[in-house]
């Protein structure tokens, strides 16, 4: 089988990559990606001989239709895909999320090829904090950031290309992330670097929001569910019951590391701030058989900061140049 994967040299994209080569033999991965900043292809060095890597991007239609034509199966993880980015300049999220997008959906039309489309549960909005309600393939969008709303939209192109021109497409809508090799502008590696390199960590706003963590394995397994066993056509939300609030992950990296657990600071908070999103993966358990293995956060945290730990190489490039750009906007407000 050969397996076109965009965005595979991003944090979920190349997790995908390399537990894909090392379980399924019969695969032949093609890796589509455009190296923005977000990329790093020292992810994919181990691999770099069992792999094909194609450095263009998913919005340059000739190149995208020569890639789908040779391929039968197109996983879609590019995506310019940080919120605070989006804030300072929406500009790249709506070429690469909506028109990048586009160029797949036509390519996969014209070839008849199987798609698999990535997406987050944030196109659903927020939840209050006591809301007893979580999101299912039934809730209604409501993305609040230019971001989410990127993604809202390539959510929905591809939904009109199922139901206008008959693709053979499936969606995931996943929660929050965690692993190794994540950029260190998200917030837990960007929390866990802040301690091991003697910053204190910082926490938009009250602290209070709440994230329902995943990791990438899990993540990355039941796309591999979905995209053996689910229905063409259907959505599939994906998430392993792992709310926590900001603030009670700072406190758990803290602790893990040895630190006081109250050595953080409060910063201004990011406008538009999405309040909880919280995952029913019902279908997806019920339907499709996918179960978790990381079920206790405290756990998986753990993995993470020692991988952070032990791979320094990987991260402390771009330490400076990240934190530089949030000291351009952030101010300590407790
Ligand atoms: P990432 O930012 O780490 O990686 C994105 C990758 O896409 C990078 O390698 C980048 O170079 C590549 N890319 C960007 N623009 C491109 C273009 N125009 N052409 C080709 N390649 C391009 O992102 P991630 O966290 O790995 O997210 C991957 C996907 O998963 C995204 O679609 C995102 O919306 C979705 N998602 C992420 C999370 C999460 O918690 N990180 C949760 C749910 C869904
Ligand atoms: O829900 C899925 C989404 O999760 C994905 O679609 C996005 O691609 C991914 O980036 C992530 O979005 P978030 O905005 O939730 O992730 P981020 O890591 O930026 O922030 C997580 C929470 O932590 C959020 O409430 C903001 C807060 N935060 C973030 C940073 C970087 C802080 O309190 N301090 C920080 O320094």
């Amino acid at each position: 089988m050969r397996v076109l994967v965009t965005g595979g040299a991003g944090f979920i994209g190349a997790n995908f990559v390399l537990r894909t080569l090392s379980q399924r033999p019969d695969v032949q991965v093609t890796v589509l990606d455009k190296l923005t900043y977000a990329a790093n292809p020292a992810t994919l060095a181990p691999v770099a001989e069992r792999i094909e890597l194609v450095t263009g991007d998913i919005a340059d239609a000739e190149l995208v239709d020569g890639l789908v034509a040779g391929t039968d199966l197109v996983v879609h993880f590019a995506a310019e895909s940080h919120n605070d980015n989006s804030l300072a300049d929406p500009s790249a999220f709506v070429q690469t999320n909506l028109v990048g997008t586009y160029s797949l959906l036509e390519a996969v039309r014209r070839h008849d090829v199987r798609y698999h489309h990535i997406s987050t549960d944030e196109v659903y909005g927020d939840l209050d904090l006591d809301d007893p309600a979580r999101f299912t393939e039934h809730t209604a969008y409501n993305p609040s950031s230019p971001y989410s709303s990127t993604k809202a939209g390539s959510d929905l192109l591809v939904r009109a290309w199922v139901r206008s021109f008959g693709i053979a497409a499936t969606i995931s809508n996943c929660s929050n992330n965690y692993g190794p090799f994540q950029h260190i502008e998200k917030f837990i590696p960007r929390q866990i670097t802040n301690v091991l390199t003697g910053v204190r960590p910082r926490l938009y706003g009250d602290g209070r929001n709440v994230r329902d963590w995943i990791h990438v394995d899990d993540h990355n397994d039941a796309v591999w569910t979905i995209i053996d066993r689910g229905q063409i056509g259907e959505t599939y939300l994906i998430g392993a019951d792992g709310e926590v609030d900001n603030r009670t992950v700072v406190e758990t990296i803290l602790d893990l590391l040895a630190q006081p657990t109250d050595a953080f600071d409060f910063v201004t908070d990011r406008p538009g701030h999405d309040r909880r999103y919280a995952i029913d993966s019902t279908r997806l358990r019920t339907e499709l058989g996918w179960r978790p293995q990381y079920v206790d956060f405290r756990t998986g945290l753990a993995a993470t900061i020692a991988w952070y730990r032990d791979h320094p190489d990987w991260w402390q490039p771009n330490k400076h140049t990240v934190e530089a750009g949030y000291a351009a906007t952030e101010k300590i407000i407790g």
